[in-house]
């Protein structure tokens, strides 16, 4: 086995406290995330949106928000496998960072992270953003930032190195994604026909289909498990 990838979703962070989109907790005071996570609402009520990031992000700050044992499995097999392996996380948190891995494409953005929507530039970002919010000594951005978050009706990033990197793959592994938002679903058909194909999940997914495998269980359990049995077999 020479290549491994991973796409990561809500489930995993979700031990670590972090709320997932669709869940039962889904639900952000009564709106879906498709009415928030979009340009169109960020036109129309650009306070709501930044409220809505704004209230994530103080989240993921916590001091108890912590990566969990499916994270850090992640990293630790990084760190063992002698081939290459590529994460690509739909999360915006930054949890697989700080549990370590390395090889990371966050493919729907960083909540960390805020971007000018007229010059492109990304800043890091962890206070509260608002309408009038700009980064330090760039008074020119007021009234240009957003989060550097990909919202529903935008391209999605890293999609040319994400297509590439799965084209080749002898093992593709999905956790904790309900397999409903492209084209994340979707990259479970762009990898080769020979590649082993598993899903990790608490329940069953509309794309389920179409692995081979399905680990049906919490991830914090199911992912150290998986990943070592991996190890073991090389
Ligand atoms: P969802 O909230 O849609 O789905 C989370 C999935 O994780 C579900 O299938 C759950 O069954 C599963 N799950 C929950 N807890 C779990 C656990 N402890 N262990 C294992 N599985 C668990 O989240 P995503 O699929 O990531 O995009 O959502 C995809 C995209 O929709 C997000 O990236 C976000 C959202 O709109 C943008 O913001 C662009």
């Amino acid at each position: 086995m020479n290549k491994v990838v991973v796409l990561t979703g809500a489930g995993i962070s979700q031990e670590s406290g972090i709320r997932t989109f669709r869940g039962e907790d889904g639900l952000w005071e009564g709106y879906a995330v498709e009415d928030v996570a979009t340009p169109q609402a960020f036109k129309i009520n650009p306070d709501l949106v930044l409220e809505f990031y704004n209230q994530r992000r103080a989240a993921l700050l916590d001091k108890n928000i912590v990566p969990n044992a499916a994270h850090i499995a992640l990293c630790e097999f990084e760190s063992k496998f002698s081939g290459e392996f590529v994460l690509i996380t739909q999360n915006i948190d930054n949890l697989h960072e700080r549990a370590g891995s390395k090889n990371i494409l966050h493919m729907h953005g960083e909540l960390l992270k805020v971007r000018s929507e007229e010059t492109g530039e990304v800043f890091e970002w962890k206070e509260d953003l608002h309408r009038k919010s700009h980064p330090q000594n760039r008074e020119d951005l007021v009234g240009t930032m957003r989060p550097h978050i990909v919202w529903f009706g935008e391209a999605p990033f890293e999609m040319i190195t994400i297509e590439h990197a799965l084209r080749d793959c002898d093992l593709f592994v999905a956790i904790g994604t309900s397999g409903v938002v492209y084209p994340a679903a979707g990259l479970v058909h762009s990898t080769p026909k020979h590649c082993r194909r598993v899903e990790i999940n608490l329940e069953q997914t509309p794309v389920s289909p179409h692995f081979h495998e399905k680990r049906q269980g919490r991830a914090s359990s199911e992912v150290p498990q998986f990943f070592q049995e991996i190890l073991n077999s090389l």
